[in-house]
């Protein structure tokens, strides 16, 4: 929020009353509820690899983000909004609509690549290829950016996600147990390594066995993890190397010497970084706070909306 900064963190989840609709909870307190529930409480993720999945449940949490806000209809917002550049116009749109059905009185778009990079400081207006590679829980996305617009692009739609998902399936597969994805992404968090020469830890997991249904625990470690996600991260490395390959040759220059930058909560990996240097050839930073770099910019963009006018456009074609 404008002056105050950063006041609301949480996971795009909420839990609804499927007979009223109405949102019983929001964020992290809905997260805590998966799996605990009444049949006619569920828990909803509206967005899903970076796009609206359910407008009706994306309306409603937004709204009940803007009331944990102390934003209603009548503070009338002005709502600035990060789409993966990879968005389709109708996607861009259905956000848009969201937000406004939410309560904003005015919805803006910009691109999140754009947003990570204001947020990194980098300079974007000038004629320098910068590249950011934002790897989040749903997309995985590779922009180089210069004189202020996206100037080549890769984006996949695989994310943090879909290493946990892959956890959830080579654990059921190996060794006979059920357990949640938020089990796998607490393991991947916890002791997952995409580095072959990583130390080896393990931990015990509970779950429910796929052939009896008894509840049932297995030890679960560092290189199980590292042989069910390496596809998918080989496919994350290609999709930054595929990026670099079609940038303009001069700007793809700035990118060798000045390295690549990478945001979001999958750049915590351990051994991602390097295995990206490897797959691409050129020096990769890390932000300090990498989840936090596309609020910053964002929150920085906030500040100054009317000269930035021409990136929001651009956003919402
Ligand atoms: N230390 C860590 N190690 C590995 N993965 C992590 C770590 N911390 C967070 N993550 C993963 O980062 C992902 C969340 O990142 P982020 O907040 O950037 O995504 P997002 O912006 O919500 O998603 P998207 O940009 O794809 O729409 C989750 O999949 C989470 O499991
Ligand atoms: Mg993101």
């Amino acid at each position: 929020m404008k002056g105050r900064g950063l006041i609301f963190d949480e996971p795009s989840v909420i839990a609804v009353d499927t007979r009223s609709r109405e949102v019983l909870a929001l964020g992290a307190e809905a997260v805590d509820l998966v799996g605990r529930t009444a049949d006619h409480v569920v828990t909803v993720r509206p967005l899903s690899q970076g796009a609206i999945t359910d407008f009706d449940m994306a309306e409603r949490m937004l709204r009940a983000i803007l009331h944990r806000c102390g934003m209603s209809r009548m503070s009338r917002p002005r709502v600035l909004l990060t789409v993966p550049s990879a968005a389709t116009s109708i996607e861009r749109r259905a956000l848009k609509q969201a937000a406004e059905h939410a309560g904003a009185a005015k919805a803006v778009l910009l691109e999140s690549p754009l947003a990570a990079a204001i947020g990194l400081d980098l300079p974007i207006h000038e004629p320098i290829g910068s590249v950011i590679v934002d790897l989040g829980a749903g997309t995985s996305e590779t922009a180089m950016i210069s004189l202020g617009g996206v100037v080549a692009l890769k984006a996949l739609r695989i994310g943090g996600s879909d290493l946990d998902r892959a956890i959830t399936d080579d654990v059921r597969m190996q060794s006979d147990l059920v357990i949640s994805d938020l089990v796998s992404e607490e393991l991947k968090i916890r002791i997952g390594s995409v580095n072959s020469e990583a130390v080896s830890s393990a931990a015990e997991v509970h779950g429910r066995r796929v052939s009896t249904g008894t509840p049932a625990s297995e030890v679960v470690t560092t290189e199980m993890i590292q042989r069910a996600t390496t596809d998918l991260v080989d496919a994350m490395v290609a999709g930054v190397a595929m990026c670099l390959a079609e940038a303009p040759p001069e700007l793809a220059q700035d990118a060798i010497f000045e390295g690549i930058h990478i945001v979001g909560g999958t750049a915590n990996l351990d051994g991602l970084v390097a295995r990206l240097e490897i797959g691409t050839s050129v020096p990769v930073h890390v932000a300090n706070n990498s989840v936090a770099s596309v609020v910053e910019g964002t929150a920085r963009c906030l500040n100054e909306l009317d000269q930035l006018a021409s990136f929001f456009e651009s956003a919402s074609r």
